[in-house]
């Protein structure tokens, strides 16, 4: 097979891109075992997310809670992202292995696409340590959206399967950035986010570039079709984030709070301020489609 001049240019490029990703991991990756201090005690006002990344932080329910409430709330929501953390981990691991599973083994796309697999292994153990010291459970998706997730394994592929990564990684990374410096937050989640910061932002590269590749000469249909997909994903990652139980753990009202949260101003600019980056890129992407936009401003990602 011949190639021409501008194919080997995008060639080179491309595995430039990837193996400095790789050398990168090797370089710089933690073994969340050795690094975090799981058998320090978890002080019982000590907080697993920053109170303003708590979804009622700010309201009139917020402020009628204890401490000591406050404090429970928010170690239980970090347990129930880890623990959606977890789940889409092993969707995408699925996705990245059905991708390359015909992909030629000495290249670096498919090196990374397995050093990415290795990294997201020792994640989710390293969440659901996390979430069990926290919170003393982890959480589960709602069970249609569990069992519906197995066909996004199926049918994802190209942009569809690294946007969606792309998008659920942008939104934890926003987030982690803000808990590993959080005043107050216990110092085994602080370092739990570094860790996945330090070692996503190798994963999100990975995915824009994927995307990019994916798209290139994607025409409108294809578009449509691919950024609803993915808004979709994004829309049901977002708001199964934080599952109802955790305000039944911290001895409140279900009903009442997850009502409170659904209209909390404050989070949901939060949110918005979160995703910006992420929706730049979407755009630029030809991915931010109408269909798309109104999928995520339900969940108020725009
Ligand atoms: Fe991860
Ligand atoms: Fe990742």
């Amino acid at each position: 097979m011949t190639i021409t001049a501008e194919e080997f240019r995008e060639t080179v490029e491309r595995d430039g891109v990837l193996e400095r990703l790789l050398s990168s991991s090797q370089q710089l990756s933690y073994d969340p075992q050795t690094e975090v201090d799981w058998d320090a005690p978890v002080d019982p006002l000590a907080h697993g997310v920053n109170p303003e990344w708590c979804t009622l932080y700010g309201t009139d329910l917020w402020e009628s809670m204890t401490p000591e409430q406050q404090a429970t709330l928010t170690r239980h929501e970090a347990a129930s992202v880890a623990s959606i953390g977890i789940w889409f981990e092993m969707l995408l691991q699925q996705m990245l292995l059905v991708d390359i599973y015909d992909k030629d083994y000495t290249t670096p796309e498919f090196q990374f696409a397995l050093t990415e697999i290795a990294d997201e292994c020792r994640h989710s153990i390293m969440f659901a340590k996390g979430a069990q010291l926290l919170a003393g459970r982890t959480y589960m998706p709602h069970p249609r959206l569990h069992r519906a997730a197995r066909l996004l394994k199926l049918i994802a592929r190209g942009e569809v399967a690294y946007t969606s990564i792309l998008v659920a990684e942008e939104v934890l990374d926003v987030m982690q950035r803000d808990w590993m410096r959080g005043e107050g937050v216990a110092p085994q989640m602080k370092t739990i986010c570094k860790i996945h910061v330090v070692e996503e932002s190798r994963h999100m590269k990975f995915a824009r570039h994927e995307t990019i590749e994916a798209m290139k000469g994607a025409g409108r249909l294809r578009r449509q079709v691919s950024g609803f997909l993915i808004a979709t994903v994004g829309y049901y990652i977002v708001k199964s984030l934080v599952r109802p139980g955790v305000y039944e753990a911290a001895g409140l009202d279900v009903q009442e709070a997850r009502e409170v949260a659904r209209t909390n101003k404050h989070h949901q600019a939060l949110m918005r301020l979160s995703c910006i980056h992420l929706m730049d890129f979407l755009s630029e992407a030809g991915l931010l489609t109408g269909p798309a936009k109104r999928i995520y401003q339900r969940v108020h990602m725009i």
